[in-house]
């Protein structure tokens, strides 16, 4: 019965996704399409996203998806349909760009909606449900997984994995909106072991950077971060400075760690001796943690010659953290 279900909330996505994508060939879709053209979208990006709009009248999709045959009940499990007490049923989405969020098969899991203003909230999402698990499916994916690249570019948005894929870049993924979760790590372990962390240049997304390294870390992948200033995320970067610088970008990745150590430097005042002296033995705390001889010491060199301080002195400094700590 629950495998039924399943079936049944794809198919009215599907529907639904077919019926959206329609919409911006109409008179009223003009404004959507305008607007996917404005943001530098080709018609083959479009249609390769199978991006939509979701009209003015506000209950047009819920009327659409009767005629299907479906319960009100079932309509509401797929997250498109929401009830109002005094006037019935309405369509969630209303007067958005519409993204369908596939799963690695293809399959319409989801929507995110964009307003075409300023609008609040900016993007509105499908709900959780039982196909659409937030945590364990990334946007992007089912194209990312047939490119040849040995990595993926993470990045935070739809809009950064569209405007990549155009570019050429069709390893981009992103997870919808939350922060990178386990699941999700296991996710792209299954098809990579590397990724390029592309996040938005802004607190958030550097804080968002450095929490997602460790659970990629902890299922064995590698991560890199690329920095994306002085613009704000990839698409914004694309558009202003175009693929080779960054692709240039990508050739000079950070490692995580080091990219760990450069947001440290923030914490500390590098120019006074009990500034930089604080630093370092928090990086010793950190090089410490390296189990593997010559990963710690290649890293000991690295952080030496970054931060012009004497190997011996850090290699001291770091065996001591490391019997202090045990
Ligand atoms: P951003 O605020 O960075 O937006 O959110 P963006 O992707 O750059 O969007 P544009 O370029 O202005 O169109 C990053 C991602 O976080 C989720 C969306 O998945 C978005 O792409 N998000 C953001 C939401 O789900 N809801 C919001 O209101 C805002
Ligand atoms: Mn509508
Ligand atoms: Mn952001
Ligand atoms: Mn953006
Ligand atoms: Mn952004």
């Amino acid at each position: 019965e629950r495998a039924d279900l399943k079936s049944t909330l794809l198919e009215i996505n599907k529907l639904a996704a077919k019926y959206f994508y329609a919409q911006l060939k109409t008179e009223q879709g003009r404004t959507a399409y305008t607007y996917l053209k404005k943001r530098e979208l080709s018609d083959e990006t479009i249609v390769a996203f199978g991006l939509g709009y979701s009209n003015k009248y506000s209950d047009d999709l819920y009327r659409y998806l009767k005629t299907k045959g479906y319960t009100d009940e079932v309509l509401m499990q797929a997250g498109l349909i929401s009830m109002d007490e005094r006037h019935g049923p309405y369509d969630k989405f209303w007067n958005r760009v519409m993204f369908p969020i596939m799963d690695a098969n293809n399959r319409v899991i989801g929507f995110g909606g964009r307003v075409m203003g300023d609008g609040k909230p900016k993007y509105l999402n499908s709900p959780e449900t039982p196909i659409f698990d937030k945590s364990r499916n990334l946007y992007g994916l089912h194209r990312a997984r047939s490119s040849r690249k040995p990595y993926f570019i993470l990045c935070e948005g739809y809009m950064d994995v569209i405007a990549l894929h155009q570019a050429g870049f069709t390893n981009a993924v992103a997870s919808l909106g939350t922060a990178l979760t386990p699941g999700h790590a296991s996710l792209i372990k299954r098809y990579v072991n590397e990724v390029y962390l592309t996040y938005d240049s802004d607190e958030a997304g550097t804080k968002a950077a450095l929490r997602a390294m460790p659970i990629l870390r902890n299922v064995g992948i590698t991560a890199k971060v690329i920095r994306m200033d002085p613009y704000k995320d990839p698409d914004e970067f694309i558009k202003n400075l175009g693929t080779e610088a960054f692709e240039e970008r990508i050739q000079k990745a950070r490692n995580a760690f080091m990219f760990g150590l450069e947001m440290l430097e923030r914490d500390y005042d590098l120019n006074t001796p009990e500034g930089k002296t604080g630093f370092m033995h928090e990086a010793a705390k950190r090089l410490a943690v390296f189990d593997e001889e010559i990963e710690r010491s290649n890293y000991i060199e690295a952080v030496a010659k970054a931060y012009r301080v004497n190997v011996d002195e850090l290699r001291k400094l770091v065996v001591r953290t490391a019997v202090q700590t045990g």
